[in-house]
């Protein structure tokens, strides 16, 4: 009764009190007025409706400054969607009655059915005018937010007139869900928005009045080296039945073998749908030339080419690849080796093999030169020199792998391209490689029977699950069997002879930081993320380590996380000063990269000797993005480039 509108509530009227009628004609004129004390059914959706509506209204207003920065009609939209919103609450509360309902109930549909058009079709007022744009996950928690109270609104229309029921308790229990709900909600809402994927950040901006050196300037200088050149085309290419990008159609791409002391120029050439970058892994190249998008360059747009050129100073084994949205990017096939070999080759007998190991293209399975199954030639009696490239993406812990090679007695003759002092013989040792890191064997093939590379186990989310490995061979006839489990680790910490290093024996260092590996809930880059991170602070917000050309640096990296970090260092190369507080007792070990486990910590120092804006990061790539990075910044260098949602130069 006096629920339903219009007419037939007119012909009721005629039938009932005085005091009826009132509230009869008062609904006739501004909706029927619900009470909370009504019903408990219908306070609770009254104030569930309500405290979802501000929900939605607080995740509106905190994305509003972010889009007012893009895009100025949508700040305006954002927020005045966000205050009629909190109006609506408010109304809902202290005068609730029908048409309001139904009002909210239009009104919020119209703005869910403008989300999904945007999501769609794309909306004409907007910076791409009917261009969809991608669902974002704070778009999904307000949409739900709102559908559950429209759905409310809905019984509120129909919400008959019910016995008085007292009890607040009551009440306020049935209102329990949707309050948790829109809380939590609330706080993953505007906690995602008002943490944004920077719109333009810049690691090392100009200082206006301050005399200093752009990054675009730091390239090689001329001289008269014999020139190698290369072009690297990046593009799709439908490899095994399954999308991959690549270098030239292959994954990985094509080996690069330079001499010392070559000038080498590559051509990158955008194919691919998507821009790009290329970074010479481990490689001292000169700043403008080191391929991160955002620092040292703009990414590389689709149909663009970039020219890299610098000479090869460094004997070593290394890799390239692409270091723009490089989580997504190296995945899917962008990268290959490079190998810098020595200006007086090596004896005649030698046989050098790049070993390429990385995951399959949208994949876990591990492939070894792009192959399940490779065999490698060699004669008894042959040397060989393995130069093992550790390019597969690691699971979330970051674990290493650990090849052992079985079948020959071998030395570790390098480790990230630079050699070691004495390498005495080995019998097979498991050999932590993190992402990114090289080991180069060599060994002597025995009389018969063939070596074998074992031990390279892919990460799994799933324990049940074991993705597929590559078996790799060297020679021919028998293979060698061996129960890995017994198989000792390799410790660089104490293999090889000792010598001078006067990078890791300086007496002091100019610059000293404590780098503190964390792992916890952060939010960043618009979204609620278990992050790794340096000292707590996702990237790009960890402050640079700043530096001037000439001085020595000490790093004291102490892992408080249960992961494992390789971090790498661009433009320079690492000292390894101590593990655990122990000094090393073999060989001076230097390296890209320093694989820290968990509750680990390592003291690394390098000289400062190559001035620009370099990364220093975590190479697993699912912890660089999600804020293990930071920037080594000399004095008196600045970038033009930025990071961020403007540029699209998103390097990690
Ligand atoms: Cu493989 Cu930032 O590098
Ligand atoms: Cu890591």
């Amino acid at each position: 009764m006096g629920t339903q509108p219009g007419a037939s509530a007119i012909a009721a009227v005629s039938r009932v009190d005085a005091a009826r009628s009132t509230d009869t004609v008062i609904a006739q004129t501004f909706g029927k007025v619900i009470r909370p004390r009504e019903g408990r059914r219908s306070a609770s959706r009254l104030y569930s409706g309500a405290l979802l509506t501000l929900g939605a209204a607080a995740i509106h207003l905190a994305v509003a400054p972010g889009h007012f920065n893009e895009y100025v009609p949508y700040g305006l939209f954002f927020i005045s969607l966000g205050i009629i919103q909190v109006a609506l609450a408010i109304a809902i509360v202290v005068a609730p009655r029908r048409r309001l309902f139904i009002a909210a109930a239009a009104g919020t549909s119209a703005v869910i059915g403008l989300w999904l058009m945007s999501r769609t079709v794309g909306v004409p007022i907007a910076p791409a005018p009917w261009h969809p744009e991608p669902v974002g996950s704070l778009d999904l928690i307000a949409t739900f937010m709102e559908a559950t109270s429209i759905l409310l609104f809905l019984l509120l229309i129909r919400s008959p007139r019910r016995p008085k029921v007292r009890g607040r308790v009551r009440v306020g229990l049935a209102t329990m869900p949707a309050a948790l709900l829109a809380i939590f909600a609330t706080w993953l809402g505007a906690g995602s928005a008002l943490n944004p994927m920077p719109v333009a950040f810049s690691a090392a901006p100009a200082v206006p009045g301050q005399a200093a050196t752009s990054v675009a300037g730091l390239v090689a200088a001329p001289g008269n080296e014999p020139i190698k050149s290369f072009t690297l085309t990046a593009g799709v290419t439908t490899i095994g039945g399954r999308q991959a990008w690549t270098y030239n159609g292959t994954v990985p791409g094509p080996e690069i073998r330079v001499t010392q002391g070559d000038r080498v120029r590559v051509t990158l050439v955008n194919h691919l749908p998507d821009a790009t970058s290329i970074h010479w892994h481990g490689i001292d190249v000169p700043n403008a030339m080191d391929g991160v998008a955002g620092i040292t360059q703009n990414a590389v747009p689709p149909g663009g080419t970039y020219l890299y050129e610098f000479v090869a100073n460094d004997v070593g084994t290394y890799w390239y690849h692409s270091h723009e949205d490089a989580s997504n990017q190296i995945p899917r096939g962008l990268f290959g080796a490079i190998v810098v070999e020595p200006k007086s080759p090596p004896t005649a007998n030698v046989r050098d093999y790049t070993l390429l190991l990385h995951t399959q293209p949208g994949g876990s399975a591990i492939q070894a030169n792009g192959s399940m199954n490779l065999h490698l030639d060699a004669r008894p009696g042959e040397s060989v020199r393995l130069r093992i490239i550790n390019a597969v993406v690691p699971g979330t812990d970051g674990a290493p792998l650990y090849p052992a090679l079985v079948g020959a007695p071998y030395v570790v003759e390098a480790l990230d391209g630079h050699d070691i002092n004495g390498p005495q013989e080995l019998g097979p040792e498991r050999i932590p490689l993190g992402m990114g890191q090289r080991a180069d064997l060599v060994f002597t093939m025995p009389g018969s029977g063939a070596v074998r590379l074992v031990g390279l186990k892919a990460a799994s989310l799933l324990p049940w699950i074991h993705p597929a490995t590559a078996s790799v061979a060297i020679g021919d006839g028998a293979v060698p069997s061996i129960n890995l489990s017994s198989v000792p680790k390799f410790d660089l910490t104490h293999y090889g002879v000792p010598a001078l290093d006067p990078v890791a024996d300086a007496s002091k260092y100019d610059v000293t930081r404590v780098i503190n590996l964390d792992f916890g809930l952060k939010f960043h880059n618009g979204g609620l993320d278990f992050s790794n991170t340096f000292d707590d602070m996702p990237s790009p917000f960890e402050p640079p380590l700043r530096v001037r050309e000439g001085q020595l640096a000490l790093l004291h990296l102490v892992n408080n996380s249960p992961h494992y970090h390789p971090v790498h260092i661009h433009g320079h190369i690492f000292s390894i000063v101590a593990k655990n507080g122990h000094r090393l007792t073999g060989s001076p070990i230097h390296v890209d990269a320093v694989l820290v486990s968990p509750h680990e910590t390592w003291d690394v120092a390098f000289r400062a000797d190559n001035p620009g804006i370099w990364m220093l990061h975590c190479h697993a790539l699912g912890h660089a993005v999600s804020g293990m990075s930071m920037t080594i910044n000399y004095e008196g260098v600045y970038t033009p480039y930025t990071m961020g949602s403007r540029s699209g130069n998103v390097p990690e």
